[in-house]
Order: structure tokens, then sequence, then C-alpha cells
């Protein structure tokens, strides 16, 4: 038994090594394209429209301009209420303003849940570009600028966006599997890549809106690398969506949870009867011969 188990646990320790250098590589690989072809030098104007633009590909996952809090706070007039250089600061390197323990970080971060803005590698001219256009848009929807209306998703299949997902479907612009770096309730019983989150609360924590806006622009660093160059097209968005929805909702059922307690459990018990019968037939083939010669 001691041994049937320690043999699981060193596969499973293999297998999960294995896993790790997988995502590993994939990174390395996915660094080494980036080196490979440098992105355009990042443009000096510092106009609101150039601002809008990184907004709409970087913010709108977790923000809005006036229309109320998503993952993160409302951003109209933001530009009033903090000082310019504490918001080039927090924009450029959240990470690194909330590590020195900064207060307006602090308090920021348990009004929002305790999630961490995350740091998006954007330069200094292009943080000055995105304050120029939150301070256009401070004034109100009155005369300003409308947020373009988020583009409308095709309705998604959860079983298809499950298929590409798991890697048993291919992304049309390519692509690794989301399992490569992620886990997910339910999805694979040995549980998925760790370079990424779990992906099991995602739909909570962004929303409806807020998870079909991150599958569209991909604002955070690492999925930025993987997706700007092969995009998710707007039905594989859709069905991704639905998946992580039906994921979420799975999670919160305790039927699952019960399903999979009962299998451990079977589980355990075929292992037990398993081990049990080896080892009487093991005490068996040396009690034979030691009976045989004693009647004789
Ligand atoms: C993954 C979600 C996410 C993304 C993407 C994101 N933010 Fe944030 N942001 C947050 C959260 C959450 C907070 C609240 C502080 C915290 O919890 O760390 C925040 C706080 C802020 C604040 C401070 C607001 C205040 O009241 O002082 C500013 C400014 C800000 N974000 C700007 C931006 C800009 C500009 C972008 C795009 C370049 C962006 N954020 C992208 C999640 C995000
Ligand atoms: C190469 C590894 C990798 C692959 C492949 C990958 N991701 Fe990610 N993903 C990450 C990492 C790392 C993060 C954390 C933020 C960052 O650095 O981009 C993340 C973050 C996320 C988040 C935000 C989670 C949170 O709690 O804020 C979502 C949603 C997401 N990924 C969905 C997906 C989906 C859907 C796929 C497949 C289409 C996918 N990812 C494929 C590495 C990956």
């Amino acid at each position: 038994m001691q041994c049937s188990m320690r043999s699981a646990d060193v596969s499973r320790r293999r297998l999960d090594a294995v896993r790790r250098v997988g995502a590993l590589c994939l990174l390395a690989g996915i660094l080494l394209m980036a080196r490979a072809h440098p992105v355009a030098a990042a443009p000096v104007a510092q106009t609101p429209a150039e601002g809008e633009k990184i907004f709409q590909e970087k913010c709108t996952a977790c923000h809005t301009i006036g229309k109320g809090p998503l993952v993160g706070p409302d951003l109209q007039g933001v530009t009033q209420a903090r000082d310019r250089a504490w918001l080039t600061r927090w924009i450029m390197q959240p990470d690194v303003v909330l590590a020195e323990q900064d207060p307006i970080a602090v308090q920021l971060l348990a009004q929002y849940n305790n999630v961490p803005m995350p740091n998006l590698g954007l330069n200094e001219s292009q943080v000055a570009a995105l304050l120029a256009y939150l301070e256009s848009q401070a004034g109100g929807a009155a005369g300003a600028v409308q947020q373009a209306a988020p583009a409308a998703l095709p309705t998604g299949d959860p079983a298809a966006g499950r298929a590409l997902f798991m890697g048993t479907a291919r992304f049309q612009n390519g692509g690794p599997s989301c399992l490569a770096c992620h886990s997910i309730a339910g999805v694979g019983a040995l549980g998925g890549g760790t370079l990424g989150p779990d992906l099991t609360a995602a739909f909570n924590k962004y929303g409806d809106a807020g998870l079909a806006a991150f599958l569209n622009t991909t604002p955070t660093l690492t999925m930025n690398a993987v997706w700007s160059r092969q995009p998710l097209t707007p039905q594989e968005q859709a069905d991704l969506w639905a998946f992580l929805q039906q994921a979420s909702l799975a999670a919160r059922d305790p039927a699952t949870l019960n399903q999979l307690i009962g299998l451990s459990v079977v589980g355990c018990a075929v292992l037990l009867l398993l081990a049990q019968l080896r080892w009487r037939r093991r005490l068996r083939g040396v009690r034979r011969p030691m009976v045989a010669r004693a009647t004789h």
C-alpha cells in the first residue's frame, strides 16, 4: 500500500514537473518571438486620441469612464482627484507602488476585493497619452467623446469553448491551449498549467462585460504577449466566455464537489482492495512452501 502510494506520488510529481517545464518552454518561446519581432517604438504623440486607443486596449477589461466600477474603480474625474505624479507612477508600476505600502494603494486594494491592478508594461509616453485622454473625459459625458461601445459578441457555445480551452480544438489563428498555463475547476482531473492563475473565479471577478473585454483585449503582460500575435476570433472569444461562465456556475454547485469527493472515496477503496489482494497473495506464496515443508 505504502509502495503504491509512493509511486503514485512520484508519478504525480513527475507529471507536475513536465507540465511546469512545458509552460516555461512556452513562455521562453513567446519571449524569443517577442525579441525576434520588436514592436514598433512607442509613439511620442501624447494626444487624447492616442490615449483613447491605449485605454480601449489595456484598461476596459477593468475600468469604465463614467459607467461605474468594474474590477477597478470608475476613472471619471481621477485626474482631478489624484496627483499627476502619483497617477503616472501608479499606472506604470502599480505593483511597485503597492509593495511600498503606499497608503492610497493599500486603501484602494482593500476597497476592490484585494484584486491588485496588474503592471501592464506601459512606458512614460503611453501613460502621458492616457492621462491626456482621462483629462479630456473628466467633465462627464456632456460634450465629451463617448466610449466606443464594445462590439457585440456572437452567441457562445460552452462545449466549443471547453474544447479550445483543453486543446482538443485548434485556434483559427494558432496559439497554445489555455490549459497549458491555466487550471479550472472540473476540467482535466489532473488540473492544468500553473504559469497563469486558476480561472474558476475569472467570470465572477471580471463580470459579463469585463470578461468579454478581457478576452477581446488580453491586456495583461503574458496574455498580451501570447494573444496579440494570434488574436482570438470573436467566435472563439464568445465560446471561451460561455465556457468560463459555465465553469464558474459549476464551481458554485455543491453537487460537483460531492461528486468529486465520492469519486475519490471510491478510488481509495479500489486502491485499498487491490493492495490487500496483493498482500494476501504474497503471503500465500510464502506460506504454501512452508506448509508443504512442515507436513513432510
Ligand atoms: C486586471 C484589471 C485592471 C486593469 C487591466 C487595469 N486596472 Fe486600473 N485598477 C484596477 C484595480 C483593481 C484598481 C484598484 C486598486 C487595486 O485594487 O489595486 C485599479 C486602480 C486604478 C487607478 C486608481 C484609481 C483611483 O481611484 O485612484 C487608476 C488611475 C487606474 N487603475 C488606471 C488604469 C489604467 C489607465 C489602466 C489601463 C492602462 C488600468 N488601470 C488597467 C484594475 C485594473
Ligand atoms: C503562456 C501561458 C498562457 C496561456 C497559453 C494562456 N494564459 Fe491566460 N494568463 C496567463 C498569465 C501568466 C496570466 C496572469 C496575467 C498576465 O501576466 O497576463 C493570465 C491571465 C488570464 C486571465 C485573467 C485571470 C485573472 O484572475 O485576472 C484570464 C481570464 C485568462 N488568462 C484567460 C485565458 C484563456 C481563455 C486562455 C486560452 C485562450 C489563456 N488564458 C491562455 C498565461 C496564459
